[in-house]
């Protein structure tokens, strides 16, 4: 009964001396409300409120406005609060109405402060230069001095493409703290020349800030250094080359750092230069022939190509030889048959003597004279 009292006058005297955060009522009737119910505001910046203390109940009542920064001005039943610059990151003015003889009826206001991340950096964790293909990597996104860290969301991209998901913390924190995310990468040859990028938005945007003010990013080209590998499809295991045809023989790959090519020919012709993928012969003969061997290499390994080449006699001068011999042999003795087939023919003496008539003829006319 005793401790009860004292309970009620401890209640009493905290009225008076306006501590009323600890005794706030929020589910009376026509509460004080503020007008913007929520507030975000940048850190540094001026801010304002106002409270409007009742709406229908209003006699007999006194309101306040309870503050850790800022001025209040009271006007009627409202109260307006400003802040010529945000140096608090928790503030949460409470504007309360007192009733005589009643309870304390309050609202709080709702006040966002953040900062954007004083830097964003995107690096490789105890690892720095060229990387290694087939290799474990994790890759850290560290966004410095942000508040609240709560609404702080890092993605990473590979290129234009989102890798994993969306990363955040749960950490309430409402000071700025700097905060890490990684991503591990299996590096590929395909990552050789790739940007990845991270990304940090501050989301407050179902506090009413658009998200495209508040995002920052920073990329880093990654280097992948991987041994030779084939550009081309393989080649038939045979390659047939006439004599007097040009050879190029295609050994090209790829590979981080650009590899050397070292040509074993058959020939005792000189090889191609070792940074040379390509091996052409304007004319090959038979001392061409046999096998050719291409060792492609950079400090991360070689690869072997190995080319047949079989080289042929050029039958088409022969062919076309043979042909036009076999049908002038052919005129000829078809010529010569005509002859002997028709020299004791009539038809063909008659033609064949008008024709040398005609020669006969041509030679006479100067002299005939019937
Ligand atoms: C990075 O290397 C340092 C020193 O070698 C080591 O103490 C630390 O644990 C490493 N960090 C990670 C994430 O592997
Ligand atoms: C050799 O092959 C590569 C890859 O297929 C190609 O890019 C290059 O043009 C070729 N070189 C020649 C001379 O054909």
């Amino acid at each position: 009964m005793f401790f009860h009292y004292v309970v009620v006058v401890l209640s009493l005297l905290n009225f008076q001396r306006g501590f009323h955060v600890s005794s706030c009522a929020d589910n009376c009737e026509d509460k004080p409300v503020f007008i913007p119910p929520k507030l975000v505001v940048r850190h540094g910046e001026p801010t304002s409120a106002l409270c409007v203390g009742c709406k229908m109940l209003c006699q007999n009542k006194t309101f306040g406005l309870e503050k850790s920064l800022g001025t209040i001005t009271p006007n009627g039943t409202t109260i307006k609060w400003e802040v010529d610059k945000m140096m608090e990151w928790n503030p949460s003015p409470t504007c309360y109405s007192t009733f005589i003889e009643e309870n304390q009826c309050c609202s709080k206001l709702a006040v966002i402060v953040y900062q954007p991340p004083h830097k964003v950096s995107i690096s490789f964790i105890n690892h720095s230069g060229p990387m290694f293909e087939g290799h474990l990597y994790t890759l850290r996104c560290t966004v410095q001095d942000v508040a609240p860290v709560k609404n702080l969301i890092v993605t990473f991209y590979r290129g234009s493409k989102l890798v994993g998901s969306p990363q955040s913390t749960n950490n309430t924190e409402k000071t700025p703290l700097t905060e890490s995310f990684t991503l591990n990468i299996n590096t590929t040859k395909e990552d050789d020349g790739v940007l990845y990028i991270c990304e940090a938005t501050l989301d407050l945007k179902a506090d009413g800030l658009t998200p495209k003010d508040l995002m920052w990013s920073k990329s880093l080209i990654s280097t992948v250094y991987y041994g030779p590998k084939r550009e081309q499809p393989p080649h038939p295991n045979l390659i047939t080359v006439t004599a007097g045809d040009p050879l190029s023989l295609n050994c090209s790959a790829i590979g981080n750092p650009a590899p050397s090519y070292t040509w074993t020919l058959p020939s005792s012709r000189p090889p191609p230069p070792s940074n040379s993928s390509v091996l052409t012969i304007n004319s090959v003969d038979f001392g061409d022939e046999g096998q050719y061997i291409c060792v492609v290499s950079n400090m991360q390994g070689n690869i072997t190509e190995k080319f047949h080449v079989d080289v042929q006699v050029n039958y088409v001068p022969i062919i076309i030889g043979v042909a036009v011999g076999a049908a002038v042999f052919i005129i000829f003795i078809l010529s010569m048959f005509y002859i002997q087939h028709y020299r004791h023919n009539r038809m063909g003496q008659y033609n064949l003597k008008d024709v040398f008539h005609l020669r006969k003829r041509h030679v006479s006319v100067p002299t005939a004279t019937d």
